[in-house]
């Protein structure tokens, strides 16, 4: 018998199929998280975007990320406001410090960060994020439930960061009402003015009166032999703190909600604690806080056939990267086991992320305390973060996670 069907028939009857197999598809933080780079990633290794105007190529191979982060001469930071994507010219008014400038001045201007981010290494550090865990998880326990993001990561987030830099509890009282983001409301709306006041007067009350935190340390700071200008200072700031928050945040919400949704991975570490080490890495691997990150390309490139102008930018995809099969064996799947792991999720090269330490200990900290306190995770409702662009919908994380805490025996 033959049937009469239309062209748009036809297409009505694919799309219906398409969403019936996205909505088959396992859920990211069910043990699988699906890669939107993935196609791009074997056909092409690039994966051009428009992003505010412009197209960017995006990196997508581990070795083309690597090898650029590393050649700086071709690929440079030397861009003011435009490293991050999208980019902040109009959510700040300063560079931000080392990451928007090349080797050799970026190693000088690092070096004067490093003592505090070194911080996250010394047993009383490593003790006092522990104590600020506990007594968040605590909390979390007395209560019937917890939203996750706003009442415990966002906290967290905070608190952890004045520990790091060794300032006091009362501006992290501050830090917590600024949200998820630093620079710009939900809606898009830039709040970055706001946040240079506070910086520029957190500056102020540091020179005249300083203590041993990291801003105070930026006041009395020198740069080959002269003080930091106030751009300089503020550059600092800048990044200590937009660059560490929504990725720590995510982390927060990502690691909470994939053992809440696989309690068999949650049994798995709480019956060998050691194995939290190696399961931070694949959380990172897997979440990769940060897609990615833009590159300058002074004198023009051609990344797999596609022409860079000079002056125009590529972007090395960080996320993309951390899921090459040449690489990692079966990506989408979270294998907290996963040995070895190369993974870029803090980036590559002269800029690895210097808050990596600090990053590391916080999720450790917190899975080791949930193995010890917490028997279970319950999600009673979740709302999906994600980031979309024309070419791909990745997702991040949660914007909400309310979750019940069950103790432990
Ligand atoms: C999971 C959490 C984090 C992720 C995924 C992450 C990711 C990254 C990445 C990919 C880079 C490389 C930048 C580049 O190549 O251009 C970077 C650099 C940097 N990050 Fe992080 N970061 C995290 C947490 C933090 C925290 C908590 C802080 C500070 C408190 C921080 C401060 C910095 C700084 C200062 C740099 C610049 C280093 C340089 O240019 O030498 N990050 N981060």
């Amino acid at each position: 018998m033959q049937t009469n069907v239309s062209i748009g028939e036809i297409v009505r009857g694919r799309q219906r199929l398409k969403e019936q197999f996205l909505l088959l598809m396992p859920c990211p933080f069910h043990n699988q998280q699906p890669d939107p780079f993935g196609e791009p990633r074997r056909k092409d290794g690039i994966l051009v975007n428009n992003f505010q105007g412009t197209d960017v190529p995006m990196i997508l191979k581990h070795e083309d990320v690597r090898r650029m982060a590393k050649d700086w001469q071709h690929f440079s930071s030397d861009a003011p406001f435009q490293v991050p994507i999208p980019n902040e010219e109009d959510v700040r008014t300063v560079r931000q410090l080392p990451l928007e400038v090349d080797p050799p001045d970026q190693g000088d201007y690092r070096k004067i960060a490093e003592p505090f981010f070194s911080r996250a290494k010394d047993p009383a550090v490593i003790a006092q994020i522990e104590e600020l865990i506990t007594g968040l998880i605590e909390v979390a326990l007395s209560q019937d439930s917890v939203e996750i993001v706003r009442d415990f990561a966002i906290p967290l987030q905070s608190r952890g960061l004045a520990i790091l830099l060794n300032s006091p509890q009362s501006e992290a009282d501050i830090w917590i009402g600024w949200g998820m983001h630093v620079f710009r409301e939900g809606d898009g709306t830039s709040k970055g003015k706001a946040m240079e006041e506070y910086a520029n007067d957190l500056l102020d009350r540091s020179a005249a009166n300083p203590g041993n935190d990291f801003f105070s340390a930026l006041t009395q700071a020198e740069f080959r032999g002269r003080p930091l200008t106030r751009e300089e200072m503020l550059g600092y700031c800048s990044i200590v703190f937009a660059g560490g928050r929504d990725t720590i945040i995510n982390s927060i919400s990502g690691v909470i909600g994939h053992l809440a949704a696989t309690p068999q991975d949650f049994d798995f570490l709480r019956e060998d604690l050691k194995r939290i080490l190696g399961a931070s890495e694949e959380f990172f691997r897997v979440l990769s806080p940060t897609t990615h990150l833009a590159r300058k390309c002074p004198m023009g490139a051609n990344v797999h056939g596609v022409e860079v102008k000079p002056g125009d930018f590529v972007s090395l995809n960080f996320a993309a990267a951390n899921y090459d099969e040449t690489v990692f064996e079966d990506p989408e799947t979270m294998k907290l086991d996963r040995r070895p792991n190369p993974h870029v999720a803090f980036g590559f090269g002269p800029h690895l992320c210097l808050g990596a330490a600090h990053a590391r200990l916080v999720v450790r900290t917190l899975m080791k305390v949930l193995c010890e306190r917490v028997a279970r995770i319950e999600t009673i409702s979740a709302e999906d973060k994600y980031e979309t662009e024309s070419s791909y919908r990745r997702r991040l994380a949660y914007d909400r996670l309310q979750v019940r805490l069950t103790r432990r025996d």
